[in-house]
């Protein structure tokens, strides 16, 4: 499948994150996944939108403000700049910053709610079951643990509510859906969250409750105001209002006009329901087309156990990029961990591959060719004839590994996209060895020699732009020592073998990744 030569749009979202505390790792990884994904498509030459945000109101934040002492928003605001300040560490490109407190959002949800209303897909009702307060979301008694407890927030009791609520009528839905998912095979990945998804769904969709009687933080229900809209019913909208340029007026034919619909929801597997049931079933009702894909990734755990804010076993991202900078963070988790399962995060581990694939592989390759340029070419790429160049073993890996990493990044396997990159790299290190082109120098092979350099060089050129999505600064820093100016291009021929100018200068080499040693935690 060949994304770039189908659409030129591509807008991809990351959950927008509860602001009940500042983001943890697991957090960052759904953001740096997406971002990898987004600097991939604008390499295809696509025009991207990165949209995150932050999931303001409801009563999770309500209560985390009250226990601090704060008003709601002036928590809100605090914690939501601390996410955009990691997503900046991180750097992370993000387009939009969508915050369901905003008010072009508030408008975006009173339009949409009417839509669904003259539908016919709201009605009163009666609440009553167990509530989630950390999902935000009633469970059912047999999901729970033997003490009331969720599954996913051990240490949090599922509190029992009844009370008048508004209520979606999802179970309206549930041919159509059936008839979307088997329609569209790929609507939601991987594999085995379709599955679950399409289980669950075969056994009889429930409507739900879309208002609250009890929570004051939130957005008001536009047909009665006494009570407020349920939190994920105004969150998912946050993806609309998104798409809203600055400055428009906040009206849903405004907000889908360009990127609507988007074509990439990336989230964590605990809110896939959320994604792939309620979110399709409210967009039917208000008459809109529907996503193109929403991928569940695993969670990364502590000890085997999911990382959250509720457990408190959180790892801190911001101590982890000021220790170790954020190419080598974005680099550990989307190489290590097979996206859509779990991973464990562990320290020494890190250390050992970042050493192993960045400093020892790639570094490596790069700084002891760059040397030999330095001492036989004049500290320029070797002057052979591109035209004539001979097929050696790196150029016959070379031709074809773009597009085998395309691949894998369209089906957002970015562990094999590194390990793809990184197997070319590990050829170059045994290429230079068995030719030993310092050797052919001397000998007066300089052709020979020249032939060799080149092909190395163009191997590390290669790798660095196909990693680029990953490791931004170490593959910009690479193309530098190769003797570019600027920024590497969003330009897919630069995939292809053959891109390094015979004759560029190169500049003094210095290693691109410096070892890593591990650190205590503070
Ligand atoms: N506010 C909702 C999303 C609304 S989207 C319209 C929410 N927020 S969250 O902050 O609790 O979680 C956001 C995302 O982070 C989810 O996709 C969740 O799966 C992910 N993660 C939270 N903990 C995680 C790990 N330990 N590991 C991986 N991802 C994790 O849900």
């Amino acid at each position: 499948m060949n994304l770039a030569s189908k659409q030129t749009t591509f807008a991809l979202t990351t959950p927008l994150y509860y602001v009940n505390d500042l983001p943890h790792v697991g957090s960052a990884y759904t953001t740096m996944a997406a971002d990898a994904l987004a600097r991939f498509q604008r390499l295809r030459g696509q025009e991207v939108l990165l949209i995150t945000g932050t999931d303001e109101h409801g009563q999770k934040i309500q209560r985390t403000a009250e226990k601090l002492g704060r008003s709601p928003q002036a928590h809100c605001d605090e914690i939501a700049a601390g996410f955009q300040q990691l997503w900046q560490l991180l750097d992370i490109q993000v387009d939009r910053f969508s915050r369901t407190t905003a008010a072009p959002h508030k408008a975006i949800v009173a339009e949409f709610f009417q839509r669904v209303w003259q539908a016919g897909d709201i009605y009163e009702g009666r609440q009553q079951g167990w509530y989630c307060v950390s999902c935000e979301e009633y469970k059912e008694e047999r999901e729970l643990l033997s003490n009331k407890h969720c599954p996913i927030h051990v240490n949090t009791a599922a509190e029992w509510r009844d009370e008048p609520n508004y209520f979606f009528r999802l179970s309206n839905y549930q041919q159509k859906l059936e008839a979307f998912y088997q329609a569209n095979p790929d609507f939601i990945q991987p594999e085995t969250r379709r599955n679950e998804v399409l289980n669950f769904v075969a056994q009889g969709l429930q409507d739900f409750s879309i208002s609250r009687a009890q929570v004051s933080w939130g957005l008001p229900l536009p047909v009665n105001p006494e009570q407020t809209i349920y939190v994920w019913f105004d969150a998912l909208l946050g993806y609309i209002t998104a798409l809203l340029e600055p400055g428009d007026k906040p009206t849903l034919d405004n907000a889908l006009r360009k990127w609507w619909p988007i074509n990439l929801h990336l989230i964590g597997k605990d809110i896939l329901r959320f994604h792939a049931i309620y979110w399709p079933a409210m967009l039917l009702s208000a008459g809109l087309p529907l996503p193109g894909r929403v991928f569940g990734h695993g969670f990364l755990t502590k000890d085997g156990q999911k990382m959250g804010k509720s457990l408190g076993n959180i790892i801190n991202p911001f101590e982890l990029v000021e220790r170790y900078k954020p190419d080598a963070i974005r680099y550990y988790f989307l190489k290590e961990i097979e996206f859509g399962r779990d991973g464990d995060f562990n320290e020494e581990r890190f250390v050992q591959i970042l050493n192993a694939n960045l400093a020892n592989d790639l570094g490596n390759l790069l700084q002891r060719t760059l040397k030999i340029a330095q001492k036989s070419c004049g500290g320029k790429v070797p002057a052979v004839d591109l035209a004539s160049l001979e097929v050696d073993s790196l150029k016959v890996s070379g031709v074809t590994l773009g597009e085998q990493v395309a691949t894998a990044y369209e089906h957002l396997a970015f562990d094999k996209a590194c390990e793809l990159a990184l197997n070319l790299v590990r050829q170059g290190n045994k290429f230079v060895d068995e030719h030993k082109p310092w050797a052919l120098y001397k000998e007066g092979k300089t052709d020979l020699a020249n032939q060799v350099l080149y092909s190395v060089l163009e191997s590390a050129r290669l790798a660095a732009f196909l990693l680029s999505p990953i490791i931004p600064n170490i593959s910009q820093e690479i193309y530098r020592q190769l003797g570019y100016s600027g920024t590497i291009p969003n330009n897919w021929e630069h995939a292809s073998w053959g891109i390094l100018q015979a004759g560029q200068s190169l500049p003094e080499p210095s290693p691109v990744f410096a070892r890593l040693e591990v650190q205590a935690t503070g």
